[in-house]
């Protein structure tokens, strides 16, 4: 499998074998950090880290990732560079890819990471843009083949926002892994056709299966894994929370609903969450709403059932191994 000087911007362009490979080496390399044996694979190399959105997960995970890899790392913030504002994204691209050997990106449009790749002339990452969080599925993938042994056939339900990058990528992680994959929210909240319509293509050859179900109850049956998302994601206005907010309630994850899906069924949640008032976001949507959580309740997310933060550790070690494979 050589995956070198290959972009990751999106889990449409990697074959199954290629993202089981991916997993693979995570599973090798977390092993080894566990041990702690040194894995110093690509010393003297370096990074840039681009945020044009905020982030505690991914940030970290690319910092930690790339100095257990021998690397060094630059963090560019979203107001520390000319980025977008007094330089284009090309020119941003053939600058920082003179003096790096990796980019990563986050930020809004997928079109911007795919531009950035085009003229970088080294591998790029997208660390989330409105349409794909591909490194977040890598860690998914990983803790659910810990918690389940392989992906093959395994039920994940994806609650809420099922059109933004948490419920896109998902989507297609799925079919690329053959698994069962069910969105459920009010319709206007399913996939785009377009997408649907290419992971249904991709099921077709790799035996998942791809549902879209408005009834919670129904979707939830035998399911592995029930996922969650925030309700209002990164850059999208305040006005839309009323909305979102009245929409997606019925779609909130409850002990009910795992106790419905049943015994074997774990919750996972890309982080952050709101499941209680201890943010500034869930205080201030509280008070003008009246309820004290969003997309998940406190006692599912503190439950054993909840595997969030193996999965906010996988971060790290999948995202090492999209950097050692592609440098
Ligand atoms: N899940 C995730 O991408 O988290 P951050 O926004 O903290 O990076
Ligand atoms: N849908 C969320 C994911 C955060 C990791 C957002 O884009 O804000």
């Amino acid at each position: 499998m050589n995956l070198k000087n290959k972009s990751f911007l999106k889990l449409l362009d990697f074959t199954p074998e290629e993202i089981n490979y991916l997993l693979e080496l995570s599973a090798s390399l977390k092993e080894k950090k566990k041990a702690k044996l040194p894995h110093k694979l690509c010393p003297s190399k370096s990074i840039a880290l681009i945020f044009e959105k905020t982030s505690t997960r991914t940030r970290c995970a690319f910092e930690v990732a790339s100095a257990d890899l021998g690397m060094h790392c630059t963090y560019l913030d979203p107001s520390g560079s000319q980025i977008g504002k007094k330089e284009s994204i090309a020119d941003t691209a053939r600058v920082l890819g003179r003096m790096y050997d990796a980019i990563e990106y986050r930020g809004f449009g997928q079109e911007i990471v795919e531009e950035l790749a085009k003229y970088a002339g080294v591998p790029v990452y997208n660390g989330l843009t409105n349409e794909f969080h591909p490194t977040q599925i890598l860690a998914d993938f990983l803790t659910i083949k810990e918690h389940f042994g392989d992906l093959k056939g395994k039920k994940l339900v994806y609650m809420g926002d099922a059109r933004y990058n948490m419920g896109n990528s998902l989507m297609v992680g799925c079919a690329k892994m053959g698994m069962h994959f069910v969105a459920c929210a009010p319709e206007k909240y399913f996939p785009a056709k377009e997408l649907v319509d290419q992971c249904q293509e991709i099921a077709a050859s790799t035996g998942a299966v791809l549902e879209f179900i408005t009834d919670p109850q129904k979707a939830v049956a035998g399911a592995h894994v029930i996922y969650t998302d925030v309700w209002v994601s990164m850059g999208e206005p305040d006005s839309v929370w009323q909305e979102r907010i009245e929409d997606l309630t019925p779609y909130r994850v409850t002990m009910e609903l795992m106790n419905t899906a049943g015994e074997q069924c774990r919750f996972m949640h890309c982080l952050p969450a709101f499941h209680d008032l201890g943010t500034k976001i869930g205080k201030e949507i509280s008070e003008k709403f009246g309820i004290d959580c969003m997309e998940v309740t406190d006692e599912v997310f503190e439950s054993e059932r909840s595997i969030v933060f193996d999965e906010a550790e996988n971060r790290m070690h999948t995202i090492k191994a999209v950097i050692a494979a592609t440098i």
